[in-house]
């Protein structure tokens, strides 16, 4: 810290200006002259979300001794942005009509809108991220890597070879890997070396997996009203940790899956939840030993305790 002291409430100033001007930054790149682009966008916007990966490309960079959020607004609005642009395709596929409460961008516009909006705001994160060279790199890697989570999931599904290990490696492309970029882009910006910001990395990505293990939890245990999007999807269509729980163990096939009912039921029973939580749990503890060697801070202890609330969640 520059010579002002660490406090949780300074912090949570921090916390709420950084957070104010993503907001800012987002709404200023998406504000097309084309009617449907801009409408569609706000809509997406305006409904929130949990903002969990601007919220930890802040506190990385709070944490290792950045001082100035306005100077990291930009890329963190370019994550959400890059994350927004996902969900909205991803309800596309899904068939999702709900998302973040409001019916999703495809329920209203269509699904030809809803693809040139998540078209969008995907460019939206060229400008944004126009001036941070090796960071813009960092980006992109985890843009390539979210799009080929999601076409390996299709494979998946299209081919019946679902399994843990499969699951794994799609979960670490399609929602870790914007973790890892947060954590790691938060890192940079404070000029910290490769080494540092790596160990960050680990810490955004072990998190973003167990984060991606509790939605497809919740997307099982939860209610549609409470989650604020379409539920039961994921065992639906033949994917997620539950079918992945019920699939043989790397031997390529899968076994036939039951109507969603049936399988939520049968999960509820059974021990599968709990084995999930259990392994989510574990990779909440690996990520916050790569914390250790940070000096502690507000922002540090805020880092542990979004970790937690990443498994307690329960929307
Ligand atoms: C939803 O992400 C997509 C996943 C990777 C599970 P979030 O749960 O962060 O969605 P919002 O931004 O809060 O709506
Ligand atoms: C998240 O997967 C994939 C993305 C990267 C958008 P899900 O299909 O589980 O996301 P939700 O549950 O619809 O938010
Ligand atoms: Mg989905
Ligand atoms: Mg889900």
């Amino acid at each position: 810290m520059t010579g002002t002291v660490a406090s949780p409430a300074r912090l949570s100033k921090q916390l709420d200006d950084g957070l104010a001007a993503v907001e800012r930054a987002m709404l200023d790149v998406t504000n097309s002259r084309v009617e449907v682009l801009r409408a569609a966008s706000q809509h997406i916007l305006s409904a929130g979300g949990k903002r969990i990966r601007p919220r930890l490309l802040l506190l990385t960079y709070l944490a290792l001794g950045g001082d100035d959020v306005a100077r990291v607004a930009r890329p963190a609005a370019a994550i959400e942005l890059m994350h927004t642009a996902s969900v909205v395709h991803d309800d596309i596929n899904d068939h999702g009509i709900l998302r973040r409460g409001r019916p999703s961008v495809n329920a209203i516009w269509g699904r030809t809108f809803a693809l040139l909006t998540g078209d969008f705001l995907f460019t939206a994160v060229y400008e944004l991220m126009a001036p941070y060279q090796q960071l813009n790199v960092d980006l992109a890697r985890a843009a390539t890597a979210l799009v080929e989570g999601e076409t390996l999931q299709a494979s998946a599904v299209k081919n019946n070879t679902f399994t843990r290990e499969v699951y794994m490696d799609i979960i670490a492309l399609k929602t870790a890997a914007l973790f890892r970029a947060a954590a790691v882009i938060g890192a940079k910006m404070t000029g910290v070396g490769e080494n540092e910001a790596n160990e960050l990395g680990e810490f955004g990505f072990n998190l973003g997996l167990a984060f991606q293990i509790t939605d497809d939890i919740l997307d099982i245990v939860a209610d549609e009203e409470s989650l604020g999007k379409t539920s039961g999807i994921d065992v639906h269509q033949g994917r997620g940790v539950a079918v992945a729980l019920h699939a043989g163990n790397g031997n390529g096939s899968t076994q036939v899956i039951d109507p969603v009912e049936a399988i939520k039921r049968k999960m509820m029973e059974g021990d599968s939840i709990e084995k999930a939580r259990a392994q989510a749990a574990l990779l909440v503890d690996s990520a916050v030993a790569r914390l250790s060697a940070l000096p502690d801070s507000p922002a540090k202890q805020a880092l542990a305790d979004l970790a937690l609330v990443v498994i307690q969640r329960e929307t």
